[in-house]
């Protein structure tokens, strides 16, 4: 089972500059929440309760601010520091006190996920043993993501952001690894862009005959926010949807209610540290 989960919010955003010289990209706002609100909701859609949040230097105080210890959820929050933006393998060097000897889910602090069949494909590979699991997505784009090239209905070929097209599934910033994560990492060397990157990670594990897949399929949307147009496009489809559905995606006291982590007298309570807005307007309807 994987009951641990890290979320990478560190990173220049060098993209979204100047969104990003004052405040952490995953601390923008998409649409009416902070970014990090999306991939936050989906490690506990995951049922997933602690979690390790890495950050860069400076900036976890706000992150507190917005988080805490995250009681207010009814989860565990613990913060990291990653001194500089070395890669997203990183994430398992730093967070090896963390993971111990356990299972571990990252999600990349810029990644939306939305979709009813995705729960249900998550928490299925929860379950997941050994080896290293990823979600697949057919996009428009490939040269922008890792992308999987497909073979007999396994992974022939990862290769991250292809010059030349070798396949239309990009792999998703929600990534399941056993414990063994942690020494894969240590052992990578940095790529031509000077990072340790996670086609390599997945490459060994690959290689070992331990990755698996799945399909996110069309019903579902994921998108990262790297982009200013990113950022644009995933703020206008989480308003459409909350507009026209009188529903919020994301909101993270609801996912807690429903998963019975919090009381509604923990929500009162939300409702007077996130004071007169719209999001206390709808805790109050849950
Ligand atoms: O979004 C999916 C893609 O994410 C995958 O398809 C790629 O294989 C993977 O390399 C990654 O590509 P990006 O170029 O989009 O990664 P980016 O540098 O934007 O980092 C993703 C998030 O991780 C971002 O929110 C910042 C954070 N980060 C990144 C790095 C490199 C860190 O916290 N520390 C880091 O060292």
């Amino acid at each position: 089972m994987v009951k641990k989960g890290i979320i990478l919010a560190g990173g220049s955003g060098t993209r979204l500059s100047p969104l990003t010289k004052g405040v952490n990209k995953q601390l923008l706002p998409l649409y009416d929440k902070p970014l990090i609100f999306y991939p936050l909701s989906i490690l506990m859609l995951a049922n997933i309760k602690n979690i390790l949040i890495i950050v860069n230097p400076g900036q976890e105080k706000s992150f507190r601010n917005l988080l805490g210890d995250g009681k207010r959820y009814g989860i565990k929050i613990q913060y990291k520091i990653q001194n500089k933006p070395k890669g997203l393998p990183e994430a398992f060097i730093l967070g090896k006190n963390f993971i111990k000897k356990d299972n571990v889910a990252l999600i990349l602090g810029d990644n939306f996920f939305y979709g009813q069949s995705l729960t249900n494909k998550f928490e299925k590979s929860l379950i997941h043993k050994s080896g290293a699991r990823v979600f697949l997505k057919k996009v428009s784009k490939p040269q922008n993501y890792g992308v999987a090239e497909i073979k007999k209905n396994k992974i022939r070929r990862i290769v991250e952001k292809p010059k030349k097209f070798i396949s239309n599934f990009a792999i998703t910033g929600l990534y399941f690894f056993d414990s063994n994560v942690i020494k894969y990492a240590k052992t990578l060397k940095p790529s031509k862009r000077k990072e340790l990157e996670i086609t390599d990670l997945l490459n060994m594990y690959k290689k070992n005959g331990q990755l698996s897949y799945e399909h996110i399929g069309r019903g579902a949307v994921w998108s990262d926010a790297g982009k200013i147009d990113d950022m644009t496009n995933v703020s206008s489809f989480v308003q459409s949807v909350e507009k026209v559905q009188g529903i919020k995606i994301a909101c993270l006291e609801e996912i807690a209610l429903y998963n019975k982590w919090i009381s509604k007298d923990k929500i009162k309570k939300n409702i007077k540290f996130y004071g007169n807005c719209e999001y206390s307007d709808y805790l109050k309807n849950i």
